[in-house]
């Protein structure tokens, strides 16, 4: 099979860790009698510096015409970088909210595994992390606040801010099918996140899951306001299966998650529109402070790709060996810097990355 791959560098370490994720994807390849065809598409600061502007159409374009997109971290140092001298519409993560909102990619999969080799770097204690856990966050991807109406102005001389929160019927019942989907393949279990306490947002989106999950009747609906939500994370991580939520709660948990696992850099994630099209990216951003210096992890990139092969291309075969490639590397001990404990091998990014490749096989 030829695999039609267009490839977002992206800024600070994402160059980094894209280019391991390719080296374990080319050997992927090669073992399974597939090729890879790259297209490099610019986004993010590197667009700004080439293109004035994070997004191009050019890039639109050239993702579609690609089976999926992988992808590495976007934006740099607030504080020091002159992309953040732009307006706030121009800036690197208005690129990728815009192409997300583009690709129409509404459904976020964050899945969040505690690897049993990983436990020293958990910062939970070992009774909670016993057994390990296996969570998949099902985050809406292009509604409510991220993509809703903003202004800054002055009211009776008092700056004012407002960024509104809508979601409709349509936007919550296909995200929440496909968390039941994903669910029926798991453990059959679904936690709704919400504030239904007080928005009304959460109101229609907990009516709306409660009507999809009429349809699935094997599956278990729980719902959680998210501030309980954030708590029983580091409480009792081992209830969720597949946690769904709007955009923002989604975005703050996910970041959790992937703490409780040990490190954001091992928390992998796919962007997903209706067909098989796909943006895969590690969760974790770009890490400016550390980009260059061939430290950074790049599992969570690999694990990215992995999830590509199976979501966008079907190779489950292929993905369960690059999955099987870093569990078999982190037992043999080796750890980048992020992951790091007493009396393993701290290795760089490029050895991580060759590391996992030379265990495919
Ligand atoms: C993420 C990131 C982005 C988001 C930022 C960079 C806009 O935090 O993918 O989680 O909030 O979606
Ligand atoms: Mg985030």
């Amino acid at each position: 099979m030829n695999l039609n791959i267009g490839v977002i560098k992206g800024d600070g370490i994402g160059p980094e860790i894209v280019t391991e994720a390719m080296k374990v994807l080319d050997r992927t390849a090669k073992i399974y009698g597939h090729t890879c065809d790259y297209t490099q598409l610019l986004l993010g600061g590197a667009s700004i510096d080439v293109h004035g502007v994070p997004l191009t159409d050019e890039t639109i374009a050239g993702a579609k015409k690609c089976d999926a997109v992988l992808m590495g971290s976007i934006g740099g140092d607030a504080k020091t970088s002159p992309w953040y001298q732009l307006e706030p519409s121009k800036r690197p993560e208005a690129g990728l909210l815009a192409i997300r909102k583009a690709l129409n990619l509404f459904a976020n999969l964050r899945p969040a595994i505690l690897y049993d080799e990983l436990k020293g770097a958990c910062p939970l204690k070992e009774e909670i992390t016993e057994g390990g856990f296996d969570l998949m966050i099902m985050r809406e991807l292009t509604g409510g606040l991220y993509f809703g109406e903003r202004k800054t102005v002055t009211e009776d001389g008092v700056l004012t801010a407002y960024d509104s929160l809508t979601y409709n019927e349509n936007e919550i019942r296909r995200i929440a099918k496909r968390a039941f989907d994903i669910a029926m393949k798991r453990g059959k279990k679904v936690t709704s996140v919400d504030k239904a306490n007080v928005l009304d947002s959460s109101r229609l989106w907990r009516k709306v899951v409660e009507e999809v999950a009429a349809g699935y009747p094997e599956v278990s609906l729980t719902h959680m306001l998210v501030d309980n939500c954030a708590m029983q994370l580091v409480k009792n991580p081992k209830q969720f299966d597949v946690v769904l939520t709007e955009n923002m709660f989604g975005d703050i948990l996910s970041d959790e998650a992937s703490m409780v696992t040990g490190s954001i850099g091992m928390l992998a994630s796919a962007s997903l529109n209706e067909t098989k099209f796909g943006l895969y990216e590690p969760s974790g951003g770009s890490a400016p402070d550390i980009a260059g210096k061939g430290i950074a992890n790049p599992i969570a990139t690999i694990l990215s790709a992995a999830m590509m092969l199976r979501f966008s291309f079907d190779l489950d075969k292929e993905a369960d060996a690059i999955e099987s490639a870093v569990a078999k590397v982190l037992k043999e001990g080796y750890r980048t810097i992020d992951i790091m404990s007493e009396g393993k091998t701290q290795v760089g990014t490029a050895e991580m990355g060759d590391l996992i490749a030379s265990h495919l096989a």
